[in-house]
């Protein structure tokens, strides 16, 4: 995954710990070895049966000339010297920003629902998440209640645009609103884009980071791992540096479309309501339909998994406010065409005119 901006210019002091430590001598010396384009000159290592190849730098000893992926479809420049971060997926790239920008008692505003683990990392971290809770059932920006909840205090505001659990793609305008409430009270945004590319129906990824001025407070996150479809993987380049190929994130959106269009139909038809998303593979349903007396979408999910053998996972665990919704759940659809048609068959069975499972 890739982390640019890391070292964004907000005034409000970052991570204690983190900034009073000297830079390591390894990374002195790597940089130094990299700009003097040698090799460490350290002892000769003792032979080892099937040792992989020695590293000869800790960095590419030049860019690729060829313009990073993120600045072709976003138009962000990027130093990839200095501004890139490469880590194990976006999970070690979260970490290392929360963990590195806030220090304990740093307010993070956040979009309820969420990503959950952006929850635990930001309390390891001290930080209190301040929940803004989308709207239903379009998941549109309250703006007045965010504008509320950024205030003096504020250090961050987490986006994850197109969001886990619900596919939305945030608009311009939401974008703008974000963007100018970051600048006003000087906020740094944490921007989870990991499903970039994953977007369809008419919709493009706006990267917060492309509008003015927020390309020097905000550390924006990519996936390899989601963009070139081997998610859990983990593995990923900074730009420059691996020559992954471009063309295929373009064809993952159309698929994952028909994909989306096909499984939305077929819930239609079922009862669900389905609500609105231009991207990732996430698609949030509302179950009230199927609901048992005094039964929520925890009860709802259970049931479905263990008398239906289709699994969900309940939104209400993507909440971190008070009182979530409790009769919404997320289907998950990039999956092989056969396993996502053997899944609506079972769906049928169970919840269909007839099936065991329907409260209708
Ligand atoms: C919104 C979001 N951010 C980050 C991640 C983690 O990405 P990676 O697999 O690159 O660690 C996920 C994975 O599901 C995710 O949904």
């Amino acid at each position: 995954m890739e982390a640019d901006g890391a070292t964004p210019s907000a005034r409000k002091p970052l991570n204690e710990l983190f900034c009073s430590l000297p830079t390591t001598i390894f990374e002195v010396m790597s940089k130094l070895g990299g700009a003097a384009g040698t090799k460490r000159a350290a002892a000769p290592p003792r032979p080892r049966p099937r040792a992989p190849p020695p590293m000869s730098s800790a960095r590419p000893a030049a860019p690729d000339p060829a313009p990073p992926p993120h600045t072709r479809a976003q138009g962000i420049p990027v130093d990839w010297a200095s501004e890139t971060l490469v880590t194990v997926g976006a999970t070690e790239g979260l970490a290392a920003a929360f963990l590195g920008l806030l220090n304990p008692g740093d307010e993070v505003v956040m979009f309820d629902p969420m990503y959950d683990s952006y929850v635990s990392m930001a309390r390891r971290a001290g930080a209190v998440i301040v929940p803004v809770r989308l709207a239903l059932p379009d998941l549109s920006v309250p703006l007045e209640e965010l504008a509320a909840a950024v205030g003096p205090h504020t250090k961050m505001i987490m986006l994850n645009s197109p969001h886990n659990p619900s596919g939305k793609v945030f608009s311009l305008p939401e974008l703008e609103a974000i963007a100018e409430l970051c600048i006003r009270h000087d906020v740094i945004a944490l921007c989870d884009e990991v499903y970039e590319h994953l977007v369809f129906g008419g919709a493009k990824h706006i990267s917060l980071r492309s509008l003015p001025g927020m390309a020097e407070r905000a550390v924006r996150l990519g996936s390899a791992g989601k963009t070139f479809s081997f998610t859990a993987w983990k593995v990923s380049g900074a730009r420059g540096g691996l020559h992954l190929h471009p063309p295929l994130p373009s064809t993952l959106g159309p698929s994952l479309e028909v994909k989306r269009r096909y499984l939305e139909g077929e819930l239609t038809a079922l009862g669900f309501g389905v609500l609105p998303a231009h991207g990732a593979y996430f698609l949030i349903t509302d179950i009230s339909k199927f609901l048992l007396p005094g039964e929520d979408d925890v009860g709802f999910a259970k049931r479905l998994t263990v008398e239906g053998g289709v699994t969900t996972i309940p939104v209400s665990g993507f909440y971190v406010g008070a009182a979530p919704p409790t009769h919404l759940v997320r289907f998950c659809y990039c999956k092989e065409d056969p396993k996502l048609q053997a899944a609506v068959e079972r769906l049928r069975t169970y919840l269909g005119p007839g099936g065991k499972g329907s409260a209708q």
